[in-house]
């Protein structure tokens, strides 16, 4: 009987071919057959092949990767373009569609009492390093929810009230830095001064021995630029050149032995009482008194729950928002003037964040920040797994990654006139409509929105009020101008142009 193998052995005689060259070639045409097939199945047989999409971007993922990798995080102002082109609902890659409507916000991200919602594993590829376990990885709806839930009171409203009188130190303790940088004509970098801010609140939220970034004498520059490094890397490609990035194993260590500590101290039975330093329960010891299951209780797990703390971004809405109130005279005053009641005897008597709530134009400043640094720029994909989502006339089918996108919604000129400006009047009383509303979404929405939201508004309106208020300190912009802050990249966060000199200020 003729075989294949005799076939191609009288094929590769007949063409002089050496067998290994037989090998490769076969290898080659096999692998160049099946990926032809994925894009015949990707372009006209895949349940998303109904749906608006450019065929380069449906048929392989490189098109998305190139905006990411070679373009440097702009695949958002690709999909951005997309949707000018195709209408509200666009294919944005062979598996995952993107919808700019904001009528579909409160549909796509759900509660769980309206629907499961799943993660899309394949987005976090790169970023899910070490962080395997902690519940924002976590894909199945059911198994993410028993780990936030636990997490929830503690970052409650009333959780948060108990971490004020840790922040508004954190916060005097800047200004008194600043202080003694008065008249020097030193020039600091604002943005390390946050970073160190936030990085020390969180920091203060979890240990009970925390690092001290602000009592660093250089605001801990190099921490900050190890930051800024591994936050300018597209994720695709940050973690597999990077994943012993020391700041993370600082962090993961201090994690660790912590939780090592109170996991012994909780467990004792001699009846001795607890030892607690500082004034609060940290995040640790309340994850280890919490009705966690003994599955999700290992350490590792833990540490990893921890550092998805680190990656919060407070410090870069921070960074916009001080940068527009420097920047404008007028702005700046008015928030001055506004704050001169609340914080006449600061630090001595010292604002709760109700109170600072209480000031319409102190909380449009904010919101404009919040509005420009759209949250996440990123797309936040969604699954629903078993049911079908609809969307207008389409169908979205069970299992597809759906995504609607903060920054186009934030941006908007229909909703936000001159949408690139910031202009916090647009937030007062009587100046705010529903599509304003319905549009800002900086923390997203549903079942997995931001956890840290009480949190965040605490560690912003205590350090603005205390910087701006009447009396602080005074500095001003020192070579720094709109396009370093303004965000132009969608990497893990997004982040203002590459060579950006971050927001230096000086105190003349
Ligand atoms: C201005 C600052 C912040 C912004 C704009 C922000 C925004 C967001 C957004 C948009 C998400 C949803 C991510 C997704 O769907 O994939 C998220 C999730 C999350 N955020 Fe924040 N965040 C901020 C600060 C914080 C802080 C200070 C914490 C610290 C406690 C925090 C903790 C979390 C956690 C744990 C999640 C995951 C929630 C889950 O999967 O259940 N965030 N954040």
């Amino acid at each position: 009987m003729f075989t294949s193998a005799d076939g191609l052995s009288a094929a590769r005689s007949s063409l002089g071919l050496s067998p290994r060259t037989t090998i490769t070639i076969v290898f080659a045409c096999t692998f160049l057959a099946h990926r032809l097939m994925v894009i015949i199945y990707r372009l006209f047989i895949s349940p998303l092949a109904k749906f608006p999409y450019p065929k380069v971007a449906a048929a392989t993922g490189l098109y998305e990767q190139y905006f990411n990798v070679v373009r440097k995080g702009r695949y958002v102002f690709e999909i951005e373009r997309l949707h000018n082109a195709y209408g509200p609902i666009v294919r944005v890659n062979p598996q995952e569609l993107s919808i700019r409507d904001a009528d579909f916000y409160d549909k796509v991200y759900v509660y769980g009492s309206v629907r499961l919602t799943d993660n899309y594993n394949h987005f976090v590829d790169g970023i899910d390093f070490q962080l395997e376990g902690s519940h924002f990885f976590t894909t199945p709806h059911d198994l993410h929810r028993g780990r936030r839930k636990p997490l929830e009171p503690y970052f409650s409203r009333l959780g948060v009230d108990r971490l004020e009188p840790t922040i508004r130190d954190l916060a005097e303790k800047v200004v008194k830095r600043f202080e003694a940088l008065k008249d020097t004509d030193t020039v600091v970098r604002l943005d390390y001064v946050m970073l160190c801010y936030t990085g020390d609140v969180i920091s203060n939220v979890c240990c009970e021995n925390p690092t001290s970034l602000l009592d660093d004498e250089r605001f801990s520059t190099d921490c900050a630029e190890q930051i800024r490094l591994v936050r300018s890397i597209p994720e695709t490609i940050l973690l597999r050149i990077d994943r012993r990035s020391q700041l993370f194993n600082d962090w993961k260590d201090m994690a660790e032995k912590h939780i090592l500590e109170v996991k012994r101290e909780e467990n004792r039975t001699d009846g001795t009482p607890l030892v607690r330093r500082g004034n609060h329960t940290t995040l640790f010891r309340h994850f280890v008194n919490s009705n966690l299951l003994e599955s999700e209780f290992s350490v590792p797990r833990l540490v990893n729950e921890a550092q998805v703390l680190l990656g919060a971004r407070t410090a870069c809405v921070l960074d916009l928002i001080c940068y527009y109130i420097l920047a404008d005279s007028d702005v700046r005053a008015r928030m001055t003037e506004e704050l001169a009641e609340v914080m006449a005897d600061w630090p001595g008597k010292r604002p709760t964040l109700t109170q600072l709530e209480k000031l319409p134009y102190f909380l449009a400043d904010i919101k404009e920040g919040l509005r420009l640094s759209y949250g996440m720029m990123r797309r936040l994909p969604r699954v629903s797994p078993n049911v079908s989502i609809q969307c207008r006339e389409w169908s979205i089918p069970a299992g597809t990654p759906v995504e609607i996108s903060a920054y186009m919604q934030h941006t908007n000129p229909d909703v936000f006139p001159e949408p690139f400006r910031f202009l916090p009047e647009r937030w007062l009383p009587g100046n705010v409509t529903p599509a304003m509303n319905r549009n800002f979404v900086p923390f997203s929405k549903g079942s997995r929105n931001c956890l840290g939201i009480n949190l965040t508004q605490a560690e912003i309106s205590h350090i603005l009020a205390a910087l701006f208020r009447e009396g602080a300190p005074q500095f001003q912009l020192y070579h720094t101008d709109e396009s370093d802050v303004a965000l132009v990249h969608d990497f893990i966060v997004p982040l203002p142009k590459i060579d950006s000199k971050g927001i230096c200020v000086i105190f003349p």
